[in-house]
């Protein structure tokens, strides 16, 4: 049985201030989250890192949105796996479609970190999800299909079994214009089935995630999809009010 996951995705938003204020509200909510057999996380700024994991319970996830795969050195500007250890963060959200567009990285390069995560025993969270170019000319699953080749490259099934995945198609991310449940778990359902073959029985402990405008009043439909372990949600995550709302839409 996989767990459902609700994993908010603050991108470049909040301050340390405004993150301390955030955990320590929110820490109250894992308790409801548990009771129903689901594990609730936020992914802060590197920054806030450190504060949101002193605030809030062990159990409650607490990510990094990134992580360079070097373990130190002469890259300017970086954050490694060890920076991370050290503050208690065993999560790093990969590939989103944001670092994609703004940071060049490539499925390849996500490669690198999933593995380096893996080895230090961390949790990946590795995102895919297509351009509305690509949906529109119905090339959605050989696009994410190559996305999911590339990124998970030479892991072992044990390997797999550890990595999170999350499908958020960029044409529905911050548009308002979310996919329908129908849309995501046929794309879903097709990720486990690549995965399935690629990594045999394992596939049915990965969670998959959606990604894309979710809000309270519309995850419960996600939730529906037998594929659609839970969602990566970006604005929707970002007050405590609506936080909460998308818990109790999962529950
Ligand atoms: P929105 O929920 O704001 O569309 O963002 C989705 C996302 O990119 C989460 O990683």
């Amino acid at each position: 049985m996989r767990r459902k996951l609700l994993l908010g995705n603050w991108k470049m938003n909040k301050t340390v201030t405004e993150a301390k204020e955030f955990a320590s509200a929110a820490a109250p909510l894992l308790e409801l989250a548990k009771a129903h057999h689901v594990d609730i996380g936020i992914a802060p700024s590197f920054v806030a890192l450190e504060a949101a994991r002193k605030i809030l319970p062990p159990d409650f996830i607490v990510s990094a949105q990134n992580v360079n795969e070097h373990d130190h050195g002469a890259y300017t500007g970086e954050v490694s796996i060890p920076m991370l250890k050290d503050i208690g963060i065993d999560w790093a959200i990969i590939g989103h479609s944001e670092r994609r567009e703004y940071n060049a990285e490539t499925s390849l390069a996500c490669n690198a970190k999933i593995k380096a995560l893996l080895s230090a025993g961390m949790t990946p969270v590795y995102c895919l999800g297509e351009s509305l170019a690509t949906f529109e000319k119905g090339e959605t699953k050989s696009f994410v299909a190559h996305q999911l080749e590339e990124g998970l490259r030479d892991l072992t099934p044990d390997e797999a079994k550890k990595v999170v995945i999350a499908y958020e198609p960029i044409w529905a991310i911050g548009t308002g214009k979310s996919a329908t449940k129908d849309i995501a778990e046929d794309v879903i359902g097709f990720i486990r089935r690549s995965l399935r073959e690629r990594f045999g029985a394992v596939a049915e402990d990965i969670r998959i995630l959606y990604g894309g405008s979710v809000k309270p009043n519309n995850v419960r439909e996600y939730m529906e999809c037998p594929n659609v372990d839970g969602a990566l949600v970006g604005g929707a995550s970002l007050t405590l009010d609506s936080y909460e709302e998308l818990l109790r839409g999962m529950i």
